[in-house]
């Protein structure tokens, strides 16, 4: 039986560490409030003009590339998982496939937008694509580049706070062992769509808010039609940045992540008990602690990292499950659980027996 394993893992953050003393002194914000309610105590952000989603994700990729034993040009599928891309398009992959030097055409690249639960998305894809025989070594990349459209002023601050910058990378294989990539599962619900949002530039002319009731003045009164996608009233009036109910989207998070852990136990006959690793997306310590809780885990079967990293969304589960293998705390045979909730709203789990 064909199986995906992850030959190779990398992650990499930027140098520049922002802590949330330095976030006070340009919004109305706290150390205290962002500890208590985050657990976040610093992030990293990219170098400004230096630095970008592409490259960031090229540092991971190289490092996973590295330790999965092969060269870039053995890559034939490459995945980019982001909410903050370089363009608005063409996507991030192929930008990636330049950085890393990758000049063989008879490869594909795709990317995917599925915000926290990105990584999980795109490692349930190559599974598919592994398993079908179609591709032999596929680069899985999830990075963020946050800090470059956040707003900085206190308007933001429930929202800004929250993010950082960072990428993680996986190799992944066919492998006949009994090990690799049991199971995954994804789930999709789109009637909270604008819960956690990023509007401007977009094409929805106003359209979902209508329908949902609300009146947000997007500036399409004046607006010209090449003017919808992205206009001066956007910008004058800070639409062109992230929203959030975070308390919504909290509550969601705290049943949807212990429910999509326990799909995919069941699936392959285990319970929380035989985890030896869960790496939950970093969006809040509070959310991770809860669902521990819940499932009855010791601290040894959690891996957290949000206190130095923010919430850095396709690249937390990669980055914490790299760190976590660094560190020694995932040892060949081990079961990890990965698993997200995030913007869409999309979530999701995955098996590896390691
Ligand atoms: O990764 C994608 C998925 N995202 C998540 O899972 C995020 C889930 N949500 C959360 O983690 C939390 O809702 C937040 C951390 C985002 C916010 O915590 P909260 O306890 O839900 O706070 P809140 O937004 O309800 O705001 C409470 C108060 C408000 O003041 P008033 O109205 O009570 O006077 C806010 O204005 O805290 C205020 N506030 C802040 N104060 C200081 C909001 N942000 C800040 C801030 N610093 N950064």
């Amino acid at each position: 039986m064909i199986r995906t394993k992850l030959a190779g893992i990398g992650y990499y953050v930027p140098e520049k560490v922002v802590t949330n003393h330095d976030l006070t002194k340009v919004m109305d914000t706290s150390d205290e409030w962002i500890q208590e309610r985050t657990g976040i105590k610093e992030r990293r952000y990219a170098t400004k003009h230096k630095e970008t989603t592409s490259s960031l994700g090229a540092r991971a990729a190289e490092i996973a590339i590295e330790r999965a034993g092969i060269s870039k040009e053995d890559i034939d599928f490459i995945i980019f998982a982001t909410l903050s891309p370089d363009y608005y398009f063409p996507g991030s992959g192929v930008l990636l496939q330049r950085e890393l030097g990758i000049t063989k055409t008879e490869i594909g690249a795709l990317d995917i937008r599925n915000q926290c639960s990105g990584f999980i998305y795109g490692l349930s894809i190559a599974d598919q694509f592994i398993k079908t025989g179609m591709y032999k070594n596929i680069l899985l990349v999830g990075a963020e580049m946050h800090s470059s459209g956040l707003d900085f002023s206190t308007r933001g601050r429930n929202v800004t706070v929250i993010f950082g910058d960072g990428a993680g990378a996986a190799v992944l294989q066919p492998t006949e062992e009994d090990k690799g990539v049991l199971t995954t599962k994804l789930h999709s619900d789109g009637t909270y769509a604008e819960k956690l949002a990023y509007f401007n530039p977009g094409a929805h002319g106003g359209y979902h808010f209508d329908k949902m009731g609300e009146e947000i003045d997007f500036g399409y009164s004046d607006a010209e039609f090449g003017e919808m996608f992205l206009n001066q009233h956007m910008m004058d009036n800070a639409q062109t940045y992230p929203v959030m109910e975070g308390k919504f989207v909290f509550k969601l998070a705290v049943t949807k992540f212990p429910e999509v852990i326990m799909e995919a136990l069941t699936e392959v006959g285990k319970t929380p008990s035989d985890i030896n690793m869960l790496i939950p997306h970093q969006a809040n310590l509070r959310i991770a602690q809860f669902v521990q809780r819940l499932l009855k885990l010791e601290d040894h079967q959690v891996y957290n990292n949000i206190q130095k990293y923010g919430n850095t969304t396709a690249a937390s589960i990669p980055i914490a499950l790299c760190e976590a293998w660094e560190q020694g705390k995932i040892k060949e045979g081990d079961l990890v659980c990965l698993a997200a909730f995030g913007s869409g709203f999309t979530w999701g789990s995955a098996l590896i027996r390691w």
